[in-house]
């Protein structure tokens, strides 16, 4: 009897499962889920090396007044800084700060901030077709997100998160066409990001948006991971044909992890301010929840509840199919099977 309620529920539950997802939601999962399998192969030619680029990766060889065009390179990227703070709260103090650095080791370039006056007006007016869908994200950091993205296509130059202080110029990237920071412990973060302005991967990244924009219930990490942030960014490199010109900063290989802004870190670029980055503390996941749509709290309570119920509804038949005792004795009998066994 209590199997096969069992069968039929898992049968309902995999059917709700099914009925979520489309045919785009499968491909869609498969192009996330394969990132760590493929990441390491696509990457390999991105990877910026002494050997093959002539780039000192320490950057200690570049002097402070370093400049790409003195060095008989032509600059790809132009000088020009992004700084994003969306939101009712004002940057806290030592955000303020980490940002001032930036600026003081960037004197000569043109410097961005994008804030709730004019982010929705540039989005609004650049990306019409979808202002929406940006307006409606249910987080703050994928309106976040997706504006780095179109800011870069529109003006080129770098952004940089808020809590990165710069320790010296950006100045020896410009040479490149797309520069991103190799994440742990696949793909690359977006934390840092340079790029021409008009740069083919980023209008892919613009582009895709609407195919990766999904709300995973219950679970808001994903969500921003998967449809705006690092993994979405890195998923779509992997799609991409033509690569040459996509390049990912990484260490030498003694020390990989030379330029990873993951957590409290130092590097030859930045000290990153750890604590105050969102997706190291979850205090701050749930200031962004307070942001979420009425809806999409609604959905993720009703499936609370719906798994909740089933567990109970399961609970019942174990409990009429054994008392306490019998379970104790059968645990310690070595021919015991599992109560749920789908045969
Ligand atoms: C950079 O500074 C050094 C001295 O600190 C100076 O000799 C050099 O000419 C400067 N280079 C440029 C391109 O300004
Ligand atoms: C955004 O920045 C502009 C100046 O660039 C300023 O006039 C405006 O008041 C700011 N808006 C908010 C919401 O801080
Ligand atoms: C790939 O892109 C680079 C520059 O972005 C270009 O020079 C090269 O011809 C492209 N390769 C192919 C196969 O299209």
């Amino acid at each position: 009897m209590a199997r096969g309620h069992l069968r039929v529920s898992l049968v309902l539950v995999l059917l709700l499962v099914l009925a979520w997802l489309s045919a785009s939601s499968v491909q869609r999962l498969y192009y996330l889920f394969r990132l760590p399998f493929v990441w390491t192969e696509s990457s390999a030619q991105a990877t910026i090396s002494q050997h093959h680029d002539n780039f000192d990766l320490t950057f200690s060889s570049f002097p402070a007044n370093y400049s790409t065009e003195d060095a008989g390179l032509h600059p790809v990227i132009p000088a020009k800084l992004h700084h994003i703070h969306l939101g009712p709260n004002a940057p806290p103090s030592e955000w303020m700060t980490a940002r001032a650095d930036c600026l003081k080791h960037h004197d000569s370039w043109e410097f961005f901030l994008w804030n709730d006056t004019n982010a929705p007006q540039f989005v609004e007016k650049n990306y019409p077709h979808l202002y929406d869908m940006w307006e409606n994200y249910p987080f703050m950091v994928q309106r976040i997100d997706a504006l780095r993205y179109m800011a870069l296509e529109k003006y080129g130059g770098a952004v940089l998160d808020f809590d990165l202080a710069c320790k010296r110029s950006l100045e020896p990237l410009r040479q490149f066409d797309f520069v991103a920071p190799a994440a742990h412990p696949t793909g690359f973060s977006i934390g840092m990001m340079l790029a021409s302005p008009n740069n083919t991967f980023v209008r892919s990244l613009i582009e895709s948006l609407s195919m990766f924009n999904h709300i995973w219930p219950l679970l808001p990490y994903v969500t921003v991971m998967f449809s705006t942030g690092c993994h979405y960014a890195s998923t779509v490199y992997t799609l991409q044909t033509n690569r040459s010109s996509i390049r990912i900063l990484s260490g030498p290989s003694d020390n990989p992890n030379l330029h990873m802004l993951n957590g409290f870190v130092d590097t030859p670029l930045f000290r990153h301010l750890g604590s105050s980055s969102w997706h190291t503390k979850d205090a701050r996941l749930i200031l962004l929840l307070k942001d979420a749509q009425p809806k999409l709290i609604f959905i993720a309570v009703v499936i609370t509840f719906g798994v909740l119920a089933l567990l109970l509804w399961c609970a019942r038949f174990t409990r009429h199919r054994f008392s306490t005792r019998d379970v104790e004795s059968n645990l310690k009998n070595p021919s015991f099977k599992p109560l749920f066994k789908y045969t």
